[in-house]
């Protein structure tokens, strides 16, 4: 008698041990996960929950969930159902899975967590990569899209889903502006400003579709327009702000070359910048605009904007003032050189100045006093013969 009394206390000591030791046991998971579409974009997923009968009776549950197996973006929620975002991606090939455990949120049960159950959400038609180079660029009334289609036979739909500021969720709505402009295509959405940060795209033509987050392709704002000044020996450069939303978290990026140095880069938080002037160099200034701080949101690099001219510096005189000397100085010696060298061609006796001179001063006296005078040049005399024909004859005669 005494024994099994023993014995049965043993028994439900040790069943209240192995109780308190195996906190998950007692804690199923959920049941029975469903899904419905509510719009291209959105899924609602619903549940069932069985409440074990030892589970204590104090002990309060909820529900966490996962969306795509990523525990960061765990959520707790007390109700059966979620509706959420699930995204195929851009190349269409993602499909969402959905993860759900049971928690314990009192102290009989505090951190007990069940066993996970999962789901995966399947798109309600084929997914497939349907456009290519999809971008956006946002302007104060909304987001000009545009894309290159990868199927330019079937025609395409875009529809567009928008979450505000509030979270507010609004419906999933059409695009009705389309146009096309060579290989691109692309579609007009009109947008509030506070609808502006939070907006998914659909793409669905015969062949399949993709969604996605407008945020995670590129969305482009206009190049900010650049505004130089000239103040004595500063370049005032000032951007206009882009009117997109409410944004006040701008960065400034340009990219300049003075002269013909290298080129600079530049970052500026304010929409105003003042570079040293040198009023000798052409300036060449490339900017655009981004917001790292608050969004992934950035403009193409504007196109070049000069200013001032290349002109001959100080160093270039210089370089005239030294070069053209020496030139020239070379020019002399080798024009002396081969003038020496070939006197006797040119000139047949270099005359030397001093004996010039002195050739001058002597022969100054002797000309003087005879140059003046005639002199009588000697004119050859023959020896006179005076022959006597007759008394030669004569005396020959005579002989
Ligand atoms: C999600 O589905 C559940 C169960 O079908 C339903 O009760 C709930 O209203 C749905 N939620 C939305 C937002 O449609
Ligand atoms: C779905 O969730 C809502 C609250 O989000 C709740 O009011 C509704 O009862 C739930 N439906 C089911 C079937 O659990
Ligand atoms: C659910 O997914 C998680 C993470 O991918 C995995 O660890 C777990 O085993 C899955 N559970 C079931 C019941 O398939
Ligand atoms: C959208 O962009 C295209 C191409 O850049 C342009 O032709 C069109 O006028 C733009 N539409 C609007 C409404 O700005
Ligand atoms: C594509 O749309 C245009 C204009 O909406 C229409 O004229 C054309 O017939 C459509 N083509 C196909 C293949 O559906
Ligand atoms: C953005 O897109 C890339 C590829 O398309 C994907 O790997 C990434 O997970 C997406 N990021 C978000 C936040 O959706
Ligand atoms: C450039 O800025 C100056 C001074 O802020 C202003 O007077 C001028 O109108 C601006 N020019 C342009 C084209 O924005
Ligand atoms: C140019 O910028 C400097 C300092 O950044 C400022 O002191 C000056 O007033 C500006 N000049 C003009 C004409 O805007
Ligand atoms: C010019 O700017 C662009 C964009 O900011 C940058 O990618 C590039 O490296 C810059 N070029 C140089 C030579 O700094």
């Amino acid at each position: 008698m005494t024994f099994t009394g023993e014995f049965f206390a043993i028994l439900s000591c040790t069943a209240m041990i192995m109780l308190l030791h195996c906190n998950a046991d007692p804690l199923p998971p959920p049941t029975d996960l469903s899904y419905e579409w509510l719009d291209p974009f959105t899924v609602n997923v619903s549940w069932l929950w069985q409440r074990p009968s030892n589970l204590p009776k104090d002990c309060e549950i909820m529900y966490d969930f996962e969306p795509n197996a990523k525990p960061d973006n765990r959520k707790r929620i007390e109700s059966r159902n979620v509706s959420w975002i699930c995204l195929t991606g851009v190349t269409g090939s993602q499909s969402c899975t959905f993860t759900i455990y049971t928690v314990g949120i009192k102290e009989s049960c505090l951190d007990w967590k069940s066993t996970s159950e999962n789901i995966t959400i399947k798109s309600p038609k084929p997914q497939a990569k349907v456009v290519e180079d999809f971008k956006c660029v946002l302007d104060p009334m909304g987001m000009n899209c545009s894309w290159i289609p990868v199927y330019p036979a079937y025609n395409l739909t875009l529809s567009y889903k928008t979450y505000g500021v509030t979270e507010a969720v609004t419906n999933s709505k059409d695009c009705h502006q389309y146009y096309s402009s060579g290989r691109r295509n692309g579609c007009y959405l009109e947008l509030s400003d506070e609808q502006l940060f939070k907006t998914y795209i659909l793409v669905d033509n015969d062949i399949g579709r993709s969604t996605f987050e407008a945020l995670n392709t590129s969305i482009v704002i206009p190049s900010p327009q650049l505004n130089i000044t000239q103040d004595k020996y500063l370049l005032n450069l000032s951007w206009e702000t882009p009117k997109v939303g409410d944004l006040d978290c701008w960065i400034y990026v340009f990219n300049y070359t003075e002269c013909n140095k290298p080129m600079k880069s530049q970052k500026t938080t304010t929409n105003t910048y003042s570079i040293p002037y040198d009023e000798n160099c052409l300036y060449e200034i490339q900017s655009r605009v981004e917001t790292k701080i608050c969004l992934p949101i950035r403009s193409d690099l504007s196109e070049v904007v000069t200013y001032g001219t290349n002109r001959p510096r100080d160093g270039t005189l210089t370089v005239v003032a030294i070069v053209i000397p020496i030139i020239l100085c070379v020019c002399v010696i080798l024009s002396c050189y081969c003038f020496r060298k070939h006197s006797n061609i040119l000139c047949p006796i270099i005359p030397d100045p001093s004996a010039i001179f002195k050739e001058m001063m002597m022969n100054g006296n002797k000309d003087h006093k005879t140059g003046s005078l005639y002199t009588p040049v000697p004119e050859p005399v023959e020896p006179c013969k005076i022959t006597i024909a007759a008394e030669t004859s004569v005396l020959q005669q005579n002989s």
